[in-house]
């Protein structure tokens, strides 16, 4: 396709290093949907003759049915999608279809075609986050009450409920549908026109191929389009983010399934056996979804370092843009998949939960505050002397509210018997109304809150 000026052809290393068609094959939809798009506006311009546009339409149609049965030739002397998909539209219609590339070049042939895939990667990864959202209020729901220790340093903290807890990964996955919200707008621009670098003197209608491929319009810098790869970065940016919380949840599921908790029984089927161990059920796909955020991480990193450095306008290291965005992608739908399907099915051990909570003194804040409040004790006083109460509980292997009155008394005087409304797990929680906080009335507020966003009613 581009011989005229050569006397020799490439060797077998320049062939190889330079084909793209074995990953970037994954762009055909795009590449014959961008195509066709320009192909009916050379029509309408009148760039082309109509007849020449239908044929060439008709022949492109061909090409995708046969991809669609039979999968994309991989043929490295034709480098890549672009070249491939051409080469095979010339052997269906004929001389004719040398017209497609006229006022276009493979510069922003890829670019636009690319920013298809990563658009519908990034209306993927929606989707199934928001399956997740709806996974995780709905256990929410089901567990607004149930109340398990609160950690902070993995030390026991302050009793919080499971619906609270659950919640928090709510918040964070809307967050990352919001970054890929934001991705998108920022994206749906189209970079079709650009041609090599420059433009073309060919009176093509940009808007118009923008608004076929549903973009919102014509990027403004012939430059600016076919060298920027920020679309694929602010993909792989707010998916390593998601991976990151999707690796967070993940490590919660493996600690809370291990025997010393034993907070969780994960569903037989997202988990895996021993070869050697009869007993063992172990919780792989957790396991694999904390390991795969490093290496959607490491995609992030990979693009950034091929991009950093490079002048405008296209430069040949940008076709390795695709390998590690393909990659990510794959390995990001899987991963909330895999946790959508652990939050809907692992049972969760509420009685072992509460138990939990009732160790490590989780309600000592709640003395401190009652000091604070019924006796009118600075807090910093009031912390002093719950930590004498805790200290006198732990040398009698009791819980704070196992304490007598006689006890507490002699700790400080000012405590008196009604202290013990403050002292369980269930008064800790209930007390703690703040917006946002973790009382059953919060979370059922916050629960139905989201329920009304995702549209559950
Ligand atoms: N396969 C190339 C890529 O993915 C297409 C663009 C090639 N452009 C060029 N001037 N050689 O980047």
């Amino acid at each position: 396709m581009w011989g005229g000026r050569f006397e020799g052809g490439p060797s077998a290393i320049m062939r190889e290093i330079n084909a793209s068609i074995p990953f970037d094959k994954a762009l055909w939809r795009q590449d014959i949907a961008a195509s066709k798009a320009h192909v009916a506006m050379l029509g309408r311009q009148a760039i082309v003759s109509p007849e020449d546009a239908e044929l060439i339409a008709s022949g492109l149609d061909r090409v995708a049915a046969e991809y669609e049965t039979s999968g994309v030739p991989e043929n490295w002397d034709l480098e890549d999608i672009h070249m491939t998909t051409e080469s095979r539209l010339a052997e269906l219609i004929g001389p004719v279809a040398g017209r497609l590339h006229t006022g276009r070049s493979r510069n922003d042939q890829v670019a636009t075609d690319f920013r298809l895939w990563v658009r519908d990667a990034l209306d993927e990864a929606d989707a199934g986050l928001k399956a997740l959202q709806v996974a995780l209020v709905t256990r929410a729901g089901e567990h607004a009450d149930s109340i398990m220790p609160g950690f902070t340093h993995l030390q026991t903290a302050q009793p919080v409920t499971l619906g609270h807890h659950l919640m928090a990964y709510y918040e964070m996955a809307a967050r990352d549908r919001s970054r890929f919200a934001d991705a998108r707008v920022r994206m749906n621009r189209s970079p079709r026109g650009a041609a090599a670098l420059a433009g073309t003197g060919f009176p093509i209608d940009r808007a118009a191929t923008a608004a076929a491929l549903g973009f919102d319009g014509p990027t403004a810098n012939s430059l600016d389009s076919v060298s920027d790869r920020d679309f694929a970065l602010d993909y792989l940016m707010a998916a390593s983010q998601c991976a990151l919380h999707l690796s967070r949840l993940a490590e919660e599921f493996i600690i809370w399934a291990s025997q010393p908790f034993g907070f969780v029984r994960l569903p037989d089927s997202l988990s895996t056996g021993s070869s050697i161990m009869p007993q063992k059920k172990n919780p792989d796909a957790a396991e694999l979804v904390r390991g795969h955020a490093g290496r959607i991480i490491g995609c992030l990193t990979a693009l950034m370092i091929t991009m950093k450095g490079l002048p405008l306008a296209y430069s040949k290291d940008m076709q390795d843009d695709k390998p590690p965005v393909v990659e990510a992608a794959g390995l990001l739908t899987l991963c909330v998949a895999a946790m959508t399907g652990m939050v809907e099915a692992t049972t969760f051990r509420t009685d072992r939960m509460r138990a939990a909570a009732e160790l490590g003194y989780a309600p000592a804040t709640d003395l401190a505050d009652w000091l604070v409040r019924q006796a009118g004790i600075p807090f910093r006083e009031a912390h002093h002397i719950t930590g004498a109460a805790v200290k006198l509980a732990e040398s009698r292997g009791a819980a704070l509210d196992q304490l007598s009155i006689d006890d507490l008394k002699a700790i400080d005087a000012r405590i008196d018997d009604r202290v013990y409304a403050a002292l369980s797990v269930e008064a800790s929680v209930a007390a703690r109304v703040s917006h946002g906080g973790t009382a059953p009335g919060e979370v059922r507020k916050r629960v139905a809150e989201a329920r009304g966003a995702l549209g559950l009613g």
